[in-house]
């Protein structure tokens, strides 16, 4: 690979159970490498000080394949963007201090990225597939194991929250649903995998009634829990024969949730592009119902391919792209911030 002559961006996430490291020249992506934590299956969650141990034995492989796939030398990085948060802070100091080390030795820019921004910023990473972004305004809707949110997106770094969920993010309403039910953690795309077979109006939920652009889903997960236990009282075999459709009327839910909310924002803010992001985004209801919504109501929609919705480093490069072309560039002492 020949040498590159535009802005070439390190990324490094670390803020939960993945270890990533990217690297981005002008945008376009170069290499995109994730390593995975299988040690939480067992523990039914991310257990964060096994995260952290995870995360101090991965990172150096990680960015070192990072930078071989990409065919760059560190000689020839531009600036270090790392995730600062939010997150787990053990994982993200791991993260924190490597790319703080990185940015020393190679005296070159260091930058702060925003998990929850960068999930957004997502739609704009460029891989070669013809993929058009959304132009500005457009409605993101973030949904992730650890966040919910609906964001004005007036531009890269020009980001307002609209609403955002009370309690439980919509991940955790899945993964906490799929715990009721047995499964393993995370339980999200396996509840999306039996809700294909599943009726979805087998077993209808109560929906939260919360202000403005606001969600809620505890109500939603305790309705679940007492539906599950009820049944189990009468027939102990209830959750087997009946899991797929538990799963789909759970999905609809926080589906409906979700998108009723979306619906409601584009409508009153006047926006007519909407978009997904973060690892729910991968649910194929979710999907379908955000691309009849587009259809209904006139609306663009655009949805990142699966290995940008889920966590990344390519996406903690993009935000690290736009901050830096801004001249956001962090100090060496710069730390973590666990809390959104
Ligand atoms: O964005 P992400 O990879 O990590 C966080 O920042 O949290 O999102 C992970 C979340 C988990 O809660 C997982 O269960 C959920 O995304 N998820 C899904 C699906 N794929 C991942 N939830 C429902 N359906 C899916 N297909
Ligand atoms: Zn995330």
């Amino acid at each position: 690979m020949s040498s590159p002559s535009g802005t070439v961006i390190l990324g490094i996430e670390s803020s939960c159970d993945e270890t990533a490291a990217a690297v981005l020249v002008d945008g376009v992506v170069r290499s995109n490498v994730i390593a995975g934590q299988e040690v939480h299956r067992q523990w039914g969650g991310v257990v964060p000080e096994l995260a952290s141990r995870a995360h101090q034995e991965h990172i150096v492989p990680v960015v070192h394949e990072a930078l071989r796939v990409a065919g760059i030398q560190p000689t020839e990085l531009s600036a270090i963007a790392f995730t600062q948060g939010p997150g787990l802070i053990g994982a993200l100091l791991v993260g924190t201090c490597f790319a703080r080390s990185m940015a020393q030795a190679l005296n070159i820019p260091l930058v702060a990225v925003d998990h929850v921004q960068a999930h957004v910023l997502a739609h704009f990473i460029k891989d070669g597939e013809p993929r058009p972004a959304p132009s500005f305004p457009f409605l993101n809707l973030t949904v992730s194991g650890g966040h919910t949110r609906i964001v004005r997106v007036d531009g890269p770094l020009r980001m307002t929250v609209l609403g955002t969920t009370l309690d439980d993010a919509a991940g955790e309403a899945f993964d906490k649903g799929a715990k009721v039910l047995g499964l393993p953690y995370p339980g999200g795309p396996l509840i999306d995998q039996h809700a294909r077979l599943g009726d979805a109006s087998r077993y209808p939920l109560p929906l939260p009634s919360t202000q403005g652009y606001d969600m809620s889903f505890s109500g939603l997960k305790t309705a679940f829990k007492d539906l599950v236990n009820r049944g189990l009282a009468n027939d102990p075999l209830f959750v087997e024969r009946e899991l797929p459709h538990l799963c789909a009327s759970l999905q609809r839910a926080i589906v409906d949730v979700l998108l009723r909310k979306l619906s409601k924002a584009a409508r009153e803010q006047g926006v007519l592009r909407i978009a997904l992001a973060g690892g729910v985004s991968a649910n194929s209801a979710l999907r379908k119902g955000t691309l009849e919504l587009g259809q209904r109501e006139e609306l663009e929609v655009f949805i990142p391919p699966f290995a940008y919705c889920t966590d990344n480093a390519a996406m903690i490069a993009m935000a690290g792209h736009f901050l830096h072309a801004e001249g956001h560039h962090v100090t060496l002492d710069a730390v973590p911030f666990p809390r959104a």
